[in-house]
């Protein structure tokens, strides 16, 4: 544990960083091809996502931000002073400020994967909130989820904005969600904000902006594996293609081969004919119903939901039972 602050510790509980050349050699290997998404995130993939949280067509940030501020006190009513709020993937803590005032919570727990990037976000925090202990915890929080030994007791609330479970699969979901329950206990309760279905249209243009920075980012893992991993790979023989899969329920991002071609990626040979595809990442999209029942087979009780006037996106509060 180290002390950053008056109010502020940080502690590493030491995430092991999985490889991303096994993750790349084992994903290209397969058929069909496929890299997880939580390897886009390297510098300039991380930019790249903050770019599109601007984009127009992403419609996420601004109409969460509007729900949050808007629906703030009725948040505050239902996880009253005093909680440990909880925040898995808390990035660069921004969306919890719209909150603090109102839920005057007696402890905060930020936690993510990027130690450094915590410990600057969690200062920051420290700062504008004075009166706020904070506790950052460093992990990886699709692994595992520990709060702190010295974080005081109280009710416990975990926070989830910004439709991070839409990468998890369904079953991935009730998994993660299970995790939550234990954390939190009986009474504990969860803020969680997810994305819902909605015109093919809508979804199809969120994630092909026409500014083409979601198609930069996407590419731009095929830069980070010829940086990182020796290969050899030609940007401009791939093209960025996302859709949404309506039997699936998700929009599907993919790296098209323009040709017939061979690569090399850490002096191992990877063929692609014409047209053949890496899947880069799923985006899930629930209704109010669908995500409601996967919450209720983790053991958790709907009590709350808001929503924009067109239905784009959710915010729940449910209670452990
Ligand atoms: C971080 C998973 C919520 O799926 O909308 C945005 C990631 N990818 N544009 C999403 C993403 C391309 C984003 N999540």
């Amino acid at each position: 544990m180290s002390v950053l602050g008056k109010k502020v510790s940080f502690h590493d509980f030491q995430p092991e960083l999985e490889s991303f050349r096994e993750a790349v050699l084992e994903g290209l290997a397969r058929k069909p091809k496929q890299i997880p998404p939580k390897f886009f995130y390297d510098k300039t993939g991380s930019k790249l996502f903050e770019a599109i949280l601007e984009q127009p067509e992403y419609y996420i940030p601004g109409i969460e931000r509007e729900l949050l501020q808007t629906h703030a006190d009725e948040f505050a009513e239902l996880i009253e002073p005093g909680a440990i709020l909880i925040e898995p993937g808390s990035g660069s803590c921004e969306k919890v400020q719209l909150l603090l005032e109102q839920l005057l919570p007696a402890a905060y727990v930020p936690m993510d994967i990027s130690g450094d990037f915590l410990q600057q976000s969690a200062c920051d925090l420290g700062q504008q909130f004075p009166w706020l202990r904070i506790y950052a915890a460093c992990l990886d929080f699709t692994r595992q989820m520990i709060v702190p030994k010295d974080v005081p007791a109280g009710r416990r609330v975990v926070f989830i904005p910004g439709s991070s479970l839409g990468n998890f699969d369904p079953l991935e979901v009730q998994h993660f969600l299970g995790g939550v329950h234990r954390l939190v206990g009986k009474g504990g309760g969860l803020l969680v904000g997810v994305d819902r279905k909605k015109a093919t249209a809508v979804l199809n243009a969120a994630y092909n902006d026409a500014a083409g920075v979601t198609a930069a980012f996407n590419l731009n893992l095929l830069e980070r594996i010829n940086n990182e991993l020796d290969g050899n790979i030609r940007r401009d023989k791939f093209r960025h293609y996302a859709y949404y899969n309506d039997q699936m329920g998700r929009i599907e991002m993919h790296l098209i081969s323009l040709e017939d071609q061979q690569v090399t990626i850490s002096g191992q040979d990877f063929r692609f004919t014409e047209a053949e595809c890496i899947h880069t990442e799923n985006s899930y999209k629930y209704s109010p119903d669908e995500f409601i029942n996967l919450a209720n087979a983790s053991g958790f009780r709907h009590q709350k939901s808001w929503s924009d006037t067109h239905h784009f996106f959710s915010i729940y509060f449910l209670e452990a039972c």
